[in-house]
């Protein structure tokens, strides 16, 4: 069984990143920035979006925090985006989401200049992505291919099987996997909380990208030999053995698929960091489009 190690691959590609931003600089040329939109005060965003900040000054891309009030109004936030689809020196905006109750997420998304949609949410991104033209991918489903080519493995006609249906993992992993590209060319299925007895599924899965939200989800009897597994899930469960109080484990009962497993993704450490990473490369892809860099 090969460990699947998100955190040493996510850094190899900040560290090929930082390289070509570092020669940007020594050719004084303009540097990539981004801008990271942040409303209200959930600590988890708050997190998120500070280490999304602390990873872009690390290799060179100049990066904002727009830190908005949870009562800022729809048609503000709208202002503040269009300001940024406009500003020069930023080439990716990124809402970190959820927003609050008041604030239409479609709308926001909507109006964020595709070009600048690091996230990959916009629907014109979603639609290239489907047609499998060139595009800025969704950072997490990225990742997965990434770490699918970069691992090597064969996933060309292997049946892939996806659990979850969100628009940020399920529905897009599923579409990147079927394109005809490397890392994918696959046969894929897509299966969620009305499919019953899920396992009838899972068990033909020569892939299984496990992205359901619920912890240790996915047990030994529901898959087979040698199978591929990707574990999206970032759970919290009760831990009175460390000092915090909780874990963060996957959606897979790893200790007892790694034992049938023929690749695996720990949590922490497996897709968890590529996010990240992706962010960075869509930010670097969305610079040179628009600074027509080749
Ligand atoms: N909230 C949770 N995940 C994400 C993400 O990938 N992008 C944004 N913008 N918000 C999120």
């Amino acid at each position: 069984m090969t460990l699947i190690d998100g955190k040493k691959t996510a850094l190899e590609i900040r560290e090929e990143l930082k390289k070509e931003i570092d020669s940007l600089k020594i050719a004084g040329r303009k540097l990539p920035g981004l801008v990271t939109i942040l409303v209200g005060d959930d600590p988890a965003s708050g997190m998120y979006v500070r280490s999304k900040n602390k990873a872009c000054a690390e290799i060179g891309i100049f990066s904002k925090i727009e830190k908005l009030d949870e009562n800022t109004s729809q048609a503000d936030l709208l202002k503040l985006i269009e300001s940024y689809n406009k500003n020069e020196n930023i080439h990716g905006i990124l809402v970190q989401l959820p927003l609050p109750k008041h604030i239409d997420e479609d709308r926001i998304i909507q109006n964020i200049n595709p070009l600048k949609d690091v996230d990959g949410f916009h629907p014109i991104s979603v639609g290239n992505m489907v047609i499998g033209n060139k595009t800025l991918y969704p950072c997490t489903p990225y990742g997965i291919i990434e770490l699918l080519r970069r691992y090597k493995i064969d996933t060309k006609g292997k049946h892939a099987v996806v659990v979850g249906r969100s628009n940020i993992v399920g529905k897009p992993i599923a579409n990147m996997m079927l394109q005809k590209k490397d890392g994918a060319n696959s046969i894929v299925t897509v299966c969620h909380s009305a499919a019953g007895d899920l396992s009838v599924y899972t068990k033909t899965a020569d892939i299984l990208i496990a992205a359901i939200g619920r912890a240790n989800f996915i047990k030994g009897d529901m898959v087979k030999n040698g199978v591929v597994v990707i574990d999206v899930g970032i759970n919290r469960v009760e831990d009175p053995s460390v000092s915090k109080g909780y874990k963060v484990v996957g959606d897979v009962d790893f200790d007892e698929v790694s034992k049938k497993a023929s690749y695996i993704t720990p949590v922490p450490g497996g897709v968890g960091p590529m996010t990240i990473a992706m962010l960075l490369k869509n930010n670097f892809e969305a610079y040179k489009r628009i600074e027509k860099i080749d």
